[in-house]
């Protein structure tokens, strides 16, 4: 996404480098700079004659697309919820909106469409440029729209069930990025269907990402010798098929279409898999997580109709590695949602199903692959496949020295492997039958 900008290529390089949200700002400040200098930019297109204020035409951009994650207490440290908030910030936003770099998104328009898709028109990063360059006037303080409302604590409500774990975690300052998995025990003394799952972390700004899952053997407890957790840098240690659930900054949580739930085991553990982010300061974190359950037992329990490949063997050095793998659908589904996963080398992830009928449905594509930011992406509205439909996923890897984020120096041969420093190549498509079933699941 850099390379958009037009800088040069050994600053590109440098830039890309700096992947770490904390150099965010260095980034935007060339960014910027770097645009100042180019030609004529998309703003052109949409110029008009009356003079862009903040109250009649930025706030509520702002309020919509960027509020959530700027403000206290949330991922970004940097608050955009004011006037002043903003004009201070003013050519950083431009540059950052112009680049497409906030609000964080990784699928590529038009190739699937998706909930909460928080991406800026054309339009409104028009208006926020032309305010910018227009010296960021207020405007008519009785044009104000309200402040952003965001409510506090759990966005869906009561949750029928809320697991904590035992004690804080302590997250040492400025020290690299940790992984560690935390065990919490269910209780349950019944099957359960989950309808939704929602986290909160009691300090977001160290907490980069995390992944929920089920773990009906006590694996855990095993890697965790006695401990309630255990570091986890890659994967759980154990195989955990599907993940039930998944928190990225900013990401509301969501609940299952009507009639559709996921069955919880009676006495399972739930793991969650928490990225830390370490600050300045050192931190506590204790997570905690909302069940809501069904009221009664679902129609469909969605299942995991996944695509991959463990035939992965990149050569050192090489740039642009192929990796592509198709299953077929076994009978007619309703898709919901997708999560693509691969780790440190992917630049790309490309995934279409091709209909018995000889179309094809665009499911997902990913230029900028991000193993840091990572999630569940839910389609608008659930996508139908016929029985028979071929489902392809393609991804590319860069495993050549010029990819900063290649975990070897010099570059090695990388195989399949549970480690980040491994490779993966899967997509989880969360399926439900297409057709009502004549009796609930049992
Ligand atoms: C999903 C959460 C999220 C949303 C939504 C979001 N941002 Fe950000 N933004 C971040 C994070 C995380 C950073 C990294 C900053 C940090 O470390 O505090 C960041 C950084 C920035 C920076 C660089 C600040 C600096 O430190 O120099 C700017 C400017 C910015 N965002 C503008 C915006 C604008 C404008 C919008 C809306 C159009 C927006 N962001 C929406 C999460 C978000």
């Amino acid at each position: 996404m850099i390379s958009r900008l037009n800088i040069p290529p050994g600053l590109r390089l440098c830039l890309w480098h700096t992947r770490s949200w904390t150099k965010i700002g260095l980034v935007l400040a060339l960014a910027f700079l770097a645009n100042s200098l180019e030609g004529p930019t998309i703003q052109h297109a949409f110029a008009t004659d009356k003079q862009v204020t903040y109250f009649q035409d930025v706030a509520l951009i702002i309020h919509d697309h960027c509020s959530s994650c700027h403000r206290p207490g949330e991922v970004a440290r940097l608050p955009l919820l004011t006037y002043q908030d903003a004009k201070q910030q003013g050519p950083a936003i431009a540059a950052a909106v112009r680049a497409r770099l906030m609000p964080p998104w990784k699928p590529v328009a038009g190739f699937g469409e998706f909930q909460s898709d928080p991406r800026l028109s054309d339009a409104e990063i028009a208006t926020l440029e032309s305010w910018v360059r227009e010296g960021m006037p207020e405007g008519d303080p009785k044009a104000q729209p309200p402040a952003p409302r965001f409510t506090s604590g759990w966005q869906l409500g009561s949750p029928d069930l809320v697991l904590t774990m035992a004690q804080p975690f302590e997250v040492p300052a400025n020290t690299p990025d940790l992984y560690e998995c935390f065990i919490l025990p269910t209780h349950l003394t019944e099957d359960r269907y989950v309808v939704a799952i929602e986290e909160r972390p009691s300090y977001r700004p160290v907490v980069h990402h995390s992944i929920v899952v089920e773990d009906k053997f006590g694996a855990a407890r095993r890697m965790a010798q006695g401990a309630g957790a255990y570091p986890c840098f890659g994967g759980f240690g154990f195989p955990a098929p599907g993940y039930i659930g998944f928190w990225t900054p900013g990401v509301q949580p969501q609940r299952e279409p009507p009639g559709v739930a996921r069955l919880l085991k009676k006495d399972c553990d739930v793991v969650v898999q928490v990225h830390f982010h370490p600050a300045r300061q050192p931190a506590k974190e204790q997570i905690s997580l909302g069940l809501y359950f069904a009221k009664q037992p679902p129609e469909h329990i969605p299942f995991d109709l996944s695509v991959g490949t463990m035939d992965i063997d990149i050569p050192p050095g090489e740039p642009e590695h192929r990796v592509s793998s198709f299953v077929f659908v076994p009978e007619d589904v309703e898709v919901l949602s997708i999560i693509p996963h691969c780790h440190l080398l992917c630049r790309a992830v490309k995934v279409t199903a091709k209909l018995p009928s000889g179309g094809s449905v665009p499911l997902i594509y990913i230029q900028d692959w991000d193993f840091d930011w990572q999630r569940q992406y839910w389609y608008n509205s659930p996508l139908f496949l016929p029985q028979g439909t071929r489902v392809d996923m393609e991804m590319t890897f860069d495993n050549s020295a010029a990819n900063p984020r290649n975990p070897n120096h010099p570059p090695k041969r990388v195989t399949w492997g549970e480690q980040s420093t491994d490779e993966m190549a899967e997509i989880h498509l969360e399926a439900i039958p297409a057709h009502p079933p004549s009796s609930p699941h049992k």
